[in-house]
């Protein structure tokens, strides 16, 4: 069990961004777009993700996505647990205490919705285990770029880059993932900011911006 659960804990200005979504929902332009932006307003800026922000994690990234074979669903929840649990210590919580904007592709929402709902395994089990691996930490904003899994699919299909594991799921998984994560953003409102991936990029961009620019002003 988490000792306590810190939501907005970053430093005296710092701050602490989470994107999720689901695959090809465009997280990564977001994360590159917001980091470009604070980064030109003289922010310093730590852009990282899970799985894989740290050595260890990036050893663990390559069973997870790319382990040919079955992974059990509970070693897989733990993989990635166990991932969390060295980005946090050892870059995460170091950048919050430093002050820095933190902005990070991915995080426990990722495995209460893949975990939980992909795998099926139960949410709140999953939820305690990654806070147990993160010391009760949670971002001060976490961005949900919501899309339906047949826009997301034909997304990736365009990229021409070979399906992971998970990306290789079917849509089915990829439904339930998604009525996930609208699920936690509806239970935590004052954390999520949930937007519509379709949207264009700039204002999608924007919206983000806004957000972000309120919470740095607290
Ligand atoms: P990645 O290549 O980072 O995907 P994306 O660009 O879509 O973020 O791969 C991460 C994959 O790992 C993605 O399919 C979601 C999955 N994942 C989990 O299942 N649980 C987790 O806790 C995390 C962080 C990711």
């Amino acid at each position: 069990m988490p000792e306590r659960v810190e939501p907005g804990q970053s430093g005296p200005h710092g701050l602490w961004v989470t994107l999720e979504g689901g695959d090809g929902s465009g997280k990564t332009t977001q994360a590159r777009l917001l980091e470009e932006w604070l980064a030109a307003s003289g922010r310093t800026v730590v852009r990282t993700r899970e799985p894989g922000g740290t050595e260890v994690g990036s050893l663990i990234r390559d069973i997870v996505l790319h382990h040919r074979g079955d992974i059990a669903p509970r070693a897989e929840a733990l993989l990635y647990a166990a991932d969390r649990a060295q980005h946090i210590a050892t870059l995460v919580r170091p950048a919050r205490e430093r002050g820095d904007v933190v902005i990070q592709d991915r995080y426990l929402d990722s495995s209460v919705a893949y975990q939980g709902a992909g795998r099926v395994l139960d949410a709140g089990e999953i939820r305690e285990l990654s806070l147990w691996a993160a010391g009760g930490a949670l971002p001060d904003v976490t961005v949900l770029l919501d899309l339906e899994p047949t826009v997301a699919r034909s997304r990736l299909d365009a990229d021409d880059k070979p399906f992971d594991r998970l990306e290789a799921e079917r849509d089915e998984f990829h439904a339930r993932v998604r009525d996930a994560y609208l699920t936690l953003a509806a239970a935590e409102p004052e954390r999520f900011l949930v937007l519509d991936a379709t949207r264009p990029i700039d204002e999608l961009a924007a919206a983000v911006r806004q957000r972000v620019e309120r919470a740095l002003a607290r």
